[in-house]
C-alpha cells in the first residue's frame, strides 16, 4: 500500500470590499479597457483597515474545517504560504492556528511568493508521506494591497488580497495514476532574477515593507516559457499526459498567461478553472482561491485530475498535480 496525501476539504475568504478597476482610473493614467485587455481582470478585493494576512487565512481554515465537516483539534500541522505576513514573526502560520483554537501540532510559513502554494503544497504532501502528519492545512493568504505603490500604474492595478485553505488527509492508495491525493510535484527556483519581480525593502535592508516594483512584461516572457513546461514535468512523473487532465487550477497572474499556458498544453480553455477577472493576482492565495470556487461552481469534482501551477518572485515556479 502507498500513503497518499488526499484533499479532504477546501475553502476561501475574500475580503468585503470589492475594487472595481474604474476605481484607478481617478488617479492614475490608466483604464478599465487597458486593465481588461492585458491582463483580463475586471475588479479585486481589497482587505480593510486593521484586517490581516492571518484573519484572511484563519476565515478560509475555518472554512475548509467545515467543507471537511472536521475540527481544528484534527489538524497536525498548518502551512501558510504568503509574502505578505502580519509582522516579521512569529509565523502566520502560527497566528492562525490561534485563531482557530488550536494549541497541539506544529505550524509554519513557506515564502515562495506567486508560487508560494505550489510549494506548500509538495511540502505538505512530503510531511504526510514521511509520516510526519496525517492531516495538514495547507493555506494561501495575502494582503497584497499593503505593498502596492498606487503611483505606479504598471503593478497596483494587478494585485488583490485573499485567502484559500485545502486539508490534505493521509489515505492508502495503490501507488497508481488511478489513485486519488497528490500525485506528483515539480519544483524550479532561479534566483538570478531578483530583479524583475521584488519588493524594495525588507527587514536587514531598508527597515521597511518596501513596495511591489516589476518588469512586468519580462516576467510574462518567463511565464509563458516555464509554466507549461513544469506542468508537462509533473504530469509526466505521475504517468500522465495532457489528455488526462481535466481541470487546470492556474495561478490567477494575467489571462494571456494563461490562455497562452493551456494552449501550450494543448488543453481546451473550458478545461480551466479561471477567478482572475474576479480576484486579480493574489499570489499565493490565488489557486487555493480558484480551487475553492471551482468547487463551488462545480468545475472541480472528485475523481479529476486537477494540474496546478504558478510563477512568480524569485523566480520560483513549479506545478503540483493530483485526483481530486
Ligand atoms: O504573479 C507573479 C507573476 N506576475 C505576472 O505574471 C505578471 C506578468 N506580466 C503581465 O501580466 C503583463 O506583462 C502586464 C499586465 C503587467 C503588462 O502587460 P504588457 O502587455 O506586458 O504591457 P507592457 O508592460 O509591455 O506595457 C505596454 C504599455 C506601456 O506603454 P508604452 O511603453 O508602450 O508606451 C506601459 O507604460 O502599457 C503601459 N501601461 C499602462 N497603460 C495604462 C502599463 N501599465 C498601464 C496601465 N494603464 N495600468
Amino acid at each position: 500500500m502507498t500513503i497518499r496525501a488526499v484533499v479532504r476539504g477546501v475553502g476561501h475568504y475574500l475580503p468585503a470590499r470589492v475594487v472595481p478597476n474604474a476605481e484607478f482610473e481617478a488617479s492614475l493614467d490608466t483604464s478599465d479597457e487597458w486593465i481588461r485587455t492585458r491582463s483580463g481582470i475586471e475588479r479585486r478585493h481589497f482587505a480593510a483597515e486593521g484586517e490581516t494576512t492571518s484573519d484572511l487565512g484563519a476565515a478560509a481554515a475555518r472554512a475548509a474545517l467545515d467543507d471537511a465537516g472536521l475540527g481544528a483539534a484534527d489538524i497536525d500541522a498548518i502551512i501558510v504560504a504568503t509574502s505578505t505576513p502580519d509582522l516579521t514573526f512569529p509565523s502566520v502560520a502560527t497566528m492562525i492556528q490561534a485563531k482557530i483554537g488550536l494549541t497541539t501540532g506544529f505550524a509554519f510559513d513557506v515564502q515562495a511568493v506567486c508560487a508560494g502554494f505550489v510549494f506548500a503544497l509538495a511540502n505538505a504532501n512530503a510531511l504526510i508521506l514521511a509520516g510526519q502528519a496525517r492531516r495538514v492545512m495547507v493555506i494561501g493568504a495575502e494582503t497584497f494591497s499593503r505593498i502596492l505603490d498606487f503611483t505606479d500604474r504598471s503593478t497596483c492595478v494587478l494585485f488583490g488580497d485573499g485567502a484559500g485553505a485545502l486539508i490534505l488527509e493521509a489515505a492508502g492508495g495503490e501507488g497508481t495514476a488511478a489513485d486519488r491525493g497528490i500525485l506528483s510535484a515539480d519544483l524550479n527556483s532561479d534566483g538570478s532574477h531578483l530583479d524583475l519581480l521584488y519588493v524594495d525593502g525588507g527587514v536587514s535592508t531598508s527597515g521597511t515593507a518596501g513596495h511591489l516594483r516589476m518588469q512586468g512584461n519580462q516576467v510574462f516572457r518567463h511565464a509563458i516559457e516555464k509554466l507549461a513546461e513544469t506542468a508537462h514535468t509533473a504530469l509526466d512523473k505521475a504517468g500522465l499526459s495532457a489528455a488526462d487532465v481535466d481541470w487546470i487550477v492556474p495561478h490567477q497572474a494575467n489571462l494571456r498567461i494563461i490562455e497562452g499556458t493551456a494552449r501550450r498544453m494543448q488543453v481546451p480553455m473550458e478545461r480551466v478553472v479561471v477567478t482572475v477577472q474576479d480576484h486579480g493576482n493574489t499570489s499565493a492565495a490565488s489557486i487555493p482561491l480558484a480551487l475553492s470556487v471551482g468547487k463551488a461552481r462545480g468545475q472541480v469534482s472528485e475523481g479529476d485530475i486537477v494540474v496546478t501551477e504558478a510563477i512568480g518572485g524569485g523566480l520560483a515556479w513549479g506545478a503540483v498535480v493530483l485526483r481530486w
